[in-house]
C-alpha cells in the first residue's frame, strides 16, 4: 500500500514539497523513486513528525503497528493523519471516509482520518447511491478476497506455493496453503462465528452510510488472485425499484465504473482507479431484490487511491495545517 500511495501521489496534482518516508529497520536505506528523484526511506523516528502537514500510515495494525505506536503523536507533532489500518475506524471521533460517499464527515475531523477497508470500500461505493435513493432494507455480500489484501507476505505466500506445490510458505500470513485453495476465514473466527473482516464490512459500512441499523451480513474468503478482490452483492431496497432504475443510477454514480454488458475479473481490474460493477440482475421471485458482481483493485481504490482523493480534498478545501489550495 506504501509504495502504491507513493505512486498515486506523484498522479495526484497534490503540490507536494518534501516527502518524507519511513518504514521499520528492514527497509531503511531502500530508494524508491518519486518526480524525478530517488528518496531514501529511514526508519521511523517520531521526532521527524514535525513540520509534516499529512501523514499517511500503512503500517501493520495492532498493538505494535505504527499508527498505535505513533499516529497520535503525529497528530500532537501539528499532521494531519490518514491511516489505512483498522485500529481508529470505528471510533466515533475519527471520520471514516470514502470521498465519492461521505466526504462531508471530513469536515469533524481532528486530526485523524481513517480509510475504510478495502473490501468495505468497494461495497460501499457501489451501495451507497442505491442506498440514497431507494434504501437498503438488507445486504448479503460474499467476497473472493486477493492475497494482496493480506500485505507483501500474502502474495509472497502465493508466489511460494505455487512454485512448490507440495510445500507451504513458513512465513504465510494464512491458515492454511493458498495456492489451489479457498479460506473462508480473513482475520480469524469470533463473534457469533463471523470473522473478523466480515464483522470490518459490517460496521464500517453501517459507520459510512449513517445507517447504524442496516441488516448486512458477509462471508469473506481469501482465493489465490495476486490483486483485485471480487464481490457477489444480494440487495434489497425499501422502495419499489425498477432494473433500469438501478442501471442509470450506477451508471452516473460517482467513482462506478458500470458494465450493463459482460462482466470484468480481478486481472482486467488490478493496476486500475475506481469500483467496477457488472451482472446486476433481479432476483426471480423477490421484488426489489438484486444481485450485482462488484471488483476492484484492493490497494488502489481498496487503500492507497482512497487515500490520496482525501488528502486531495483536505487540500482543495484548506484543510490541511498551514496551507491553502
Ligand atoms: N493490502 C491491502 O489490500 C490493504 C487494503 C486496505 C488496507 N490495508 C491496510 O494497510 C496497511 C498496510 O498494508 P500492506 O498490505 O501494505 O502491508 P505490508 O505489505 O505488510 O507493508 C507494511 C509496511 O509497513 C511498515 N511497517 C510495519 N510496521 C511498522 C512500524 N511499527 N513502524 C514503521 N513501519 C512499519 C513495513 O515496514 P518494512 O518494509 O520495514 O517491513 C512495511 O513497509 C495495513 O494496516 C493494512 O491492513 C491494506
Amino acid at each position: 500500500v506504501g509504495r502504491v500511495l507513493i505512486q498515486e501521489m506523484e498522479r495526484s496534482r497534490l503540490p507536494v514539497n518534501q516527502l518524507r518516508l519511513w518504514a521499520t529497520a528492514r527497509s531503511a536505506g531502500c530508494r524508491i523513486p518519486f518526480r524525478g528523484r530517488r528518496l531514501s526511506v529511514r526508519e521511523i523516528d517520531p521526532a521527524e513528525f514535525i513540520g509534516c502537514q499529512l501523514i499517511f500510515f500503512s503500517g501493520t495494525e495492532g498493538e505494535k503497528g505504527a499508527s498505535r505506536l505513533y499516529a497520535r503523536q503525529a497528530v500532537d507533532s501539528g499532521s494531519v493523519v490518514i491511516d489505512n489500518g483498522s485500529d481508529f475506524r470505528l471510533d466515533p471521533k475519527v471520520p471514516l471516509v470514502i470521498p465519492e460517499v461521505n466526504a462531508r464527515d471530513l469536515k469533524s475531523h481532528r486530526g485523524l482520518i481513517a480509510n475504510p477497508n478495502c473490501s468495505t470500500i468497494q461495497m460501499v461505493a457501489a451501495l451507497a447511491p442505491i442506498h440514497r435513493r431507494f434504501g437498503l432494507r438488507r445486504v448479503v455480500v460474499s467476497t473472493y478476497q486477493s492475497v494482496s489484501g493480506a500485505g507483501r507476505s500474502g502474495l509472497e505466500a502465493l508466489a511460494y506455493e505455487t512454485a512448490n506445490p507440495k510445500s507451504s510458505y513458513a512465513a504465510s500470513p494464512f491458515a492454511q496453503r493458498i495456492a489451489g485453495n479457498a479460506i473462508p476465514d480473513i482475520g480469524g473466527l469470533g463473534e457469533m462465528e463471523y470473522t473478523t473482516e466480515e464483522w470490518k464490512m459490517v460496521r464500517e459500512a453501517r459507520k459510512i452510510l449513517h445507517d447504524p441499523k442496516l441488516s448486512i451480513a458477509a462471508t469473506a474468503v481469501r482465493v489465490p488472485v495476486a490483486v483485485g478482490h471480487a464481490e457477489a452483492i444480494y440487495f434489497e431496497t425499501r422502495k419499489k425499484v425498477s432494473l433500469g432504475r438501478l442501471r442509470t443510477v450506477l451508471a452516473g454514480a460517482p467513482g462506478i465504473i458500470y458494465d450493463r454488458q459482460g462482466y470484468r475479473t480481478p486481472l482486467e481490474v488490478a493496476g486500475r482507479d475506481g469500483v467496477f460493477v457488472s451482472r446486476l440482475r433481479p432476483v426471480p421471485g423477490s421484488a426489489n431484490s438484486f444481485l450485482m458482481w462488484c471488483l476492484a483493485d484492493n490497494i488502489r481504490k481498496g487503500a492507497a487511491t482512497n487515500a490520496v482523493q482525501i488528502a486531495q480534498l483536505l487540500y482543495s478545501q484548506g484543510m490541511l495545517p498551514g496551507s491553502s489550495p
